[in-house]
């Protein structure tokens, strides 16, 4: 059974939902047959936490889980992600006091560790068409270290912060930015706190390389590829090389 969970949210996200452990709770929201704007779960750990593309997202006890319900209008449910992406940027580096970056689309990196990662899923329910945003940080080392796969890319941050604080402090900003959404200002804080511009990379879908030469008007990312080639990418990841 879910627990209550306080979060000193201000009005959107009141509806909360706690579990010890759970599967996923972006999972356990997609199973619901109704959805409300604002509709939030976090999680102490998760056992078979989900990653974008298909991939596992090891989330062991002691780390930040939460997944919540957007019902955007159609003019900004493309910018919701970014929107969660610099918002968890801005709560991380409030609370936690490191300068973390967005590495895109929207994955958040201290240096060159990966410390967050934020999925979004739409689901239709009749006319309604909702997001659901999952978010996962690395809030603290796990008791067995991280699993293998991910131990060299893998960083830590607000280890000294509650998860509780970190959560309300995300679902505040998320908030603040969607009620008074502002593509331009979005976008100016995308951009600022993006470390993606000048790096080489090589993009994971095609194997292509190249140098990013930034991120566009609509969030997508601009790369000269080697041999000259302009490629403009909605979607999909990349891989520093340099
Ligand atoms: C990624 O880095 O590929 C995205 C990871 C998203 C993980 C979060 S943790 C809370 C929510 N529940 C899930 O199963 N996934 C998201």
């Amino acid at each position: 059974m879910p627990k209550l969970y306080a979060l000193k949210v201000n009005h959107l996200f009141y509806d909360v939902e706690y579990f010890t452990s759970i599967s996923s709770t972006s999972t356990y929201l997609k199973n619901k047959k109704e959805l409300r704007e604002g509709m939030t779960v976090v999680a102490a750990k998760q056992t078979k936490g989900r990653g974008r593309d298909g991939k596992k997202f090891y989330s062991p006890s002691g780390g930040l889980y939460f997944s919540f319900v957007l019902k955007p209008d159609e003019k900004i449910m493309s910018y919701i992600t970014p929107l969660v992406g610099v918002a968890c940027r801005e709560a991380i580096s409030q609370l936690g006091g490191d300068d973390v970056r967005i590495k895109w689309v929207n994955d958040i990196y201290l240096d060159d560790k990966k410390v967050c990662g934020i999925l979004a899923e739409t689901k239709i329910i009749g006319e309604d068409k909702f997001v659901i945003i999952g978010v996962g940080i690395n809030t603290s080392k796990p008791r067995f270290g991280f699993n293998k796969k991910i131990r060299d890319i893998a960083g830590i941050v607000c280890s000294d912060v509650p998860n509780e604080n970190l959560n309300t402090q995300i679902l505040n900003i998320v908030e603040k930015y969607y009620k008074k959404f502002n593509k331009a200002q979005l976008l100016d804080k995308y951009r600022q706190f993006s470390n993606v511009e000048g790096r080489s990379v090589i993009i994971k879908s095609t194997g292509e390389k190249g140098k990013v030469k930034g991120i566009d008007d609509e969030f997508r990312l601009v790369a000269t590829l080697q041999g000259g080639t302009e490629k403009t990418l909605l979607s999909g990841e990349i891989e520093f090389t340099d």
